[in-house]
């Protein structure tokens, strides 16, 4: 049953405005709507409402009693030929709501997620993005706290109403209700107008709100600044809630937040945790213009607002911190989550063009690629036609639900480009592979690229893409000769010459990692060096040494070498180099992932084995300690930040770079350091890290048992609790661990956090999730099977674990298949964990 893009009809009947009354009741929430609608004159058709898991108490339109005809997934009710009021009550569960999609109750609070279609849980509505209307709400509760979107209209003891002026898709609706306490602040926006501001807490977080609020002043401040963009209503809300499924949402004037994602105190939040809340509160806010006011006319456009925001709070991130290592972190992810979903059986285009569930479409492409692809077009056209391409993009759409077509056409008009070929972006899946080689002859130097796309499910032959490909030249003393340009490929194959040099340069290519796509280049391992140390590019620089980690890793696992004593030469001159910002230099000093290698090696030709990896990369730890010990101790002590703890760039970099040695020395120290960090510890970071070194080399159990009683009352913290013992434990212990953790006390499993905390933990440790005996996968299966009963969103996701069953052996392969199957087998699964399954098994 999926649907697919190109079966778009226009609604047969448009809403004029909405008007919703709540009776809350923790089992029995009565919602009366009363709705205007209009027939659409261009697309006729009957008069048939979303709704799911409610009960029809009556209906009327016009003021007289119908009787619609249920559907299975709405209703149906004969309806006038011109505007008429449709009034319904209907009748809700909100306590037994575990999908927390709808209105759920998490703590007593109630509180809503409807995008993409959890509207449909609250009342009968057209529940889809192209029906924009303006809402009046009046809630009923005993509660102290009644929230929803808009502006306060007006209140009485046990009731509230608000308003909200904007039209908009029901997906934006948002309803809190609850004993909440407010951290309050005010802006005033660039033409004037006051807006209140409150983060709303439950009892006991009051002291976590300060950084949030910040973060969304600054927001506020730079949409106005860079993109011209003011906010539309008097007040500004955010809620804190413990359990939700995703990280945040953008209801309009009403942002619902994961308290992970936006409570933070020095005590209880990492330098991670500090830098991901800024960004989170950016791009919710960010979505008041890209995603509100504009908005997608249907679900196969989530990338339009979800791409260009995710754009927009990166440009915030590089702004309000440093440029190149937002640029590196951003691309790690990228890589992480992106190329391997591009790379495997959930591979599908930034703009897909079917789905059964929608919420299976929130992927690392939509949002991820989705981004690069606007900064491609960012880096065609200039920050000039960048610029005037969204003011006429925010003129000529302000108030419309859109398409990526309009999307583009504004950067048609702007720039007199065509965008035909670059528009392949949206449609093509696969990660580009861009292979380079070079010629020097006469003075002149030549690079030729050639470009093809893998087949993806459903998707072979692919036509040529358009690729920016940002390119600088060095010299062989490290003197940069032709300063960065960006070449345009747009052909499988295509030369590009650079005349007037005295010698053969050193090419420095893709440039900021000027387009999401596989390099394929045969580096000579000192042009790397000569890279690492001189290229005037963070990000190559960057990406220099990060290639030559991986190579000495690779052939420590195929050719059994030692560790390269090169690699650990030009790192010691990077870690002493203080001109270089400390957070590049830990950047610089993290070694590839898990994940990097055996898909390093499953691309080459290989079977990876994770346990070699595992201890591949140990080796490496411990012969960086060795070797470099006089060094990473001169930066663990030279970048210790006294003082009172400030959540600023410069501070967490300094603690990166410390904390990036202090993982390394503890490979060699038995824990010494760690140890004597973990007791004198004043904030989460470096209790944190002196926690994980110590785990890493497992050495922790004292020091676990001291955190856990320390902390037991904060479950934000419990969480990390969890997630370093799932993620980091030794692979011969880690499944062992993570059973042991399902049966703690605290493993509340219907809680998204926790669950994730302990699973997506799991399924990062892949020397422990890949277990021979296949436990891991078994102990995954079987929660996954249980979480679907209550929740099929987050349950839907964490099948991501599988989804590279088969870079691995055989016997992997089969095991792992057998736990697919069984997830399958189950008779009453969710169709979000169905289609998940079922494309991992298929791909
Ligand atoms: N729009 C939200 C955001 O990007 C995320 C909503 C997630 N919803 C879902 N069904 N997965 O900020
Ligand atoms: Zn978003």
């Amino acid at each position: 049953q999926p649907i697919y893009l190109a079966d778009y009809t226009p609604p047969a009947f448009w809403v004029d405005r909405v008007e919703l009354t709540f009776r809350l009741h923790p089992t029995a929430t009565r919602v009366l709507s009363r709705v205007a609608f209009r027939p659409n004159p261009d697309a006729p058709g009957p008069f048939t409402l979303h709704g799911q898991d409610l009960t029809l108490i009556r209906a009327t339109i016009d003021g007289n009693e119908v009787t619609p005809t249920l559907t299975d997934d709405g209703l149906t009710c004969p309806a006038p030929d011109a505007p008429f009021v449709w009034e319904a009550e209907v009748e809700i569960n909100p306590e037994a709501n575990k999908a927390l999609e709808g209105l759920y109750m998490s703590n007593g609070m109630y509180c809503t997620q409807c995008e993409a279609e959890g509207f449909r849980k609250i009342t009968y509505y057209p529940d889809r993005p192209d029906v924009m209307a303006p809402f009046i709400v009046r809630i009923e509760s005993d509660l102290p706290v009644l929230l929803s979107n808009g502006n306060p209209a007006a209140a009485g003891e046990g009731w509230a109403e608000w308003d909200d002026p904007w039209p908009k898709p029901a997906y934006l609706f948002a309803l809190v209700a609850g004993d909440l306490h407010a951290h309050r602040d005010s802006f005033t926006t660039a033409s004037g107008k006051p807006v209140d501001l409150a983060i709303w807490v439950r009892d006991g977080d009051q002291d976590k709100c300060a950084f949030g609020m910040a973060a969304l002043k600054a927001s506020m401040a730079w949409d106005e600044r860079v993109y011209g963009r003011e906010y539309d209503l008097d007040v500004f809300n955010i809620v804190a809630v413990d359990d939700f499924n995703a990280g945040a949402m953008e209801n309009k004037g009403l942002n619902v937040f994961n308290s992970a994602a936006v409570l933070a105190s020095p005590e209880t939040a990492t330098d991670a945790n500090f830098e991901r809340i800024e960004s989170i509160i950016a791009h919710e806010y960010f979505h008041n213009w890209t995603g509100n006011r504009i908005t997608c006319r249907d679900w196969f456009q989530l990338c339009l607002k979800e791409g260009l925001t995710v754009y927009r709070d990166q440009q915030f991130t590089k702004d309000v911190r440093s440029e190149p290592v937002k640029r590196i972190d951003d691309v790690l992810m990228l890589r992480g989550a992106q190329f391997r979903e591009d790379g495997g059986p959930l591979a599908h285009p930034v703009r897909p063009e079917s789905f059964v569930e929608i919420n299976n479409f929130y992927t690392a492409t939509v949002y991820d690629k989705g981004a690069e692809v606007i900064g491609m077009l960012h880096r065609l056209v200039g920050d000039a036609t960048y610029a005037r391409a969204l003011d006429l993009y925010f003129d000529r759409h302000d108030g419309q639900a859109c398409t990526i077509e309009d999307w583009l056409k504004v950067f048609e008009d702007v720039s007199g480009r065509d965008l035909t070929q670059f528009k392949l972006w949206y449609s093509i899946a696969g990660t580009p592979h861009v292979k380079v080689t070079d010629t020097w002859a006469d003075g002149s130097y030549t690079l030729t690229f050639q470009q093809s796309v893998p087949d993806t499910p459903g998707q072979t032959d692919k036509p040529p893409m358009v690729i920016p490909i940002a390119v600088g030249l060095l010299d062989t003393d490290g003197t940069e000769v032709v300063p960065t340009r960006v070449l345009e490929l747009t052909e499988a194959r295509q030369n590009f010459a650079f005349d007037g040099l005295a010698t053969r340069p050193v090419p420095s290519i893709l440039r900021g990692f000027s387009a999401p796509v596989i390099l394929e280049q045969t580096v000579p391992a000192e042009h790397k060096r000569l890279l690492l140390a001189h290229d005037t590019d963070p990000f190559n620089r960057w990406e220099a040494g990060r290639a030559l980690a991986r190579q000495a890793l690779l052939a420590m696992l195929t050719d059994r070498a030692a560790p390269d004593p090169a690699y650990l030469e030009a790192l010691q001159a990077l870690l002493a180099d203080d001109s270089l910002d400390p957070a590049f230099r830990a950047l610089v000093l993290r070694l590839p992932s898990q994940q990097d290698l055996t898909q390093a090696l499953f691309d080459a030709g290989q079977v990876p084995d994770p346990l070699a990896i595992h201890d591949a990369l140990t080796a490496m730890e411990t012969a960086m300690a060795t070797h470099l010990q006089a060094d990473l101790t001169a930066s663990f002590d030279a970048h210790q930040v006294p003082g009172p703890y400030r959540p600023v760039a410069a501070d967490a970099g300094k603690r990166a770079l410390a904390n990036g040695a202090l993982a390394l020395l503890t490979r060699t120290d038995a824990g010494a350091r760690a140890k004597v960090q973990y007791s004198d510890a004043a904030n989460m970071t470096q209790q944190m890290a002196a926690l994980s070194a110590l785990q890493r080399i497992g050495a922790a159990s004292d020091a676990l048992e001291h955190f856990h009683s320390q902390w037991q009352h904060e479950r934000l913290v419990l969480d990390k609790w969890f997630g370093l013992q799932s993620s980091l434990s030794l692979p011969a212990e880690a499944v062992a661990t993570v059973r042991r953790l399902t049966e703690h006390p605290d493993f509340t499993w219907e809680n998204p956090n926790r669950f994730r905390a302990v699973f997506g933990g799991f399924s990062s440790n892949l020397a422990g999730f890949h277990d021979p005996s296949g436990d891991g996968y078994a102990l995954m299966a079987d929660w996954l099977i249980r979480l679907d009963r209550l929740n099929p969103m987050t349950t839907a996701r964490m099948t991501t674990a599988f989804g590279t069953w088969k870079q691995y052996d055989a016997d992997r392969q089969a095991l792992m298949r057998d736990a697919l199957e069984r997830i399958a087998l189950v008779p009453v699964l969710s169709r979000d964990t169905k289609e998940m399954v079922t494309r991992i098994l298929a791909g």
